[in-house]
């Protein structure tokens, strides 16, 4: 699938550290790093914007004909989804509470595999998702599934969003967060699933280094 550059693949629920792991990987290694949950956050809130999806259902016709007009490119390294760049407006509570049923559309993981697999062809790549070593790369040349407490996750995501400035509770951040694994790994289309021949890393007790020197162990 890819011929000379190499793939890492970082896959696990929301909150088990994948991005924060993924960015100093790809910096240590001199790989460029893609953040593909970026790719569904961007979609869903562009679709929150348009009116694409509302309160109680999503306009398949206006998606579709927004997908047909639209595509990720790298802008110095980072995802731009029609030529623009995503900040904090995409890691809202309100695009988390969405992005789930926006993740599980065919359409959408049509439009995200390929333009993955594109903007991965030429580079070496640490990628972090929820189906990079089962579907988009499935012979990355290094594949580990990252788990952690759904506890200790929306704790984590908890004390991001403190730090914004987002007023939620921590109930409200654990629900999301049980709610979102559920939709993941129950959706019909490339599913939250640890590939066979991924390395299971179980972060809830373990420090940022200790993961990454783990990480690094079976890299080297
Ligand atoms: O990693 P994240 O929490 O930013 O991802 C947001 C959502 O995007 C997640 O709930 C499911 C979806 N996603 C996906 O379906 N496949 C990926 N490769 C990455 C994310």
């Amino acid at each position: 699938m890819k011929d000379k550059t190499k793939v890492i693949a970082i896959d696990g629920a929301a909150a088990t550290g994948k991005s924060t792991l993924a960015k100093i990987l790809a910096t240590d290694l001199g790989y460029v790093y893609m953040d593909t949950g970026l790719m569904f956050r961007a979609l869903t809130y562009e679709a929150l914007q348009r009116n694409i999806i509302h309160e109680g259902g999503m306009d398949h016709e206006a998606l579709l004909h927004f997908l047909s007009d639209s595509r990720f490119d790298w802008k110095n390294d980072q995802l731009a989804l029609n030529e623009q760049l995503y900040g904090d407006e995409i890691r809202t509570l309100k695009v988390s509470e969405e992005v789930s049923n926006v993740a599980a559309q065919e359409v959408i993981r049509k439009f995200t595999l390929e333009n993955q697999r594109r903007l991965a062809a030429d580079k070496n790549i640490v990628m972090d998702g929820r189906d990079i070593g089962s579907v988009v790369f499935p012979d990355a040349n290094h594949k580990f599934f990252l788990q952690a407490t759904p506890e200790v996750r929306a704790e984590r995501r908890w004390q991001e969003l403190q730090q914004k400035g987002e007023q939620v509770t921590l109930n409200s951040v654990l629900e999301n967060v049980r709610l979102r694994d559920k939709k993941d790994s129950e959706r019909k289309h490339a599913p939250l699933k640890q590939a066979a021949d991924a390395i299971l890393i179980d972060t809830t007790q373990k420090s940022i280094t200790d993961v990454l020197d783990l990480m690094k162990s079976y890299i080297d």
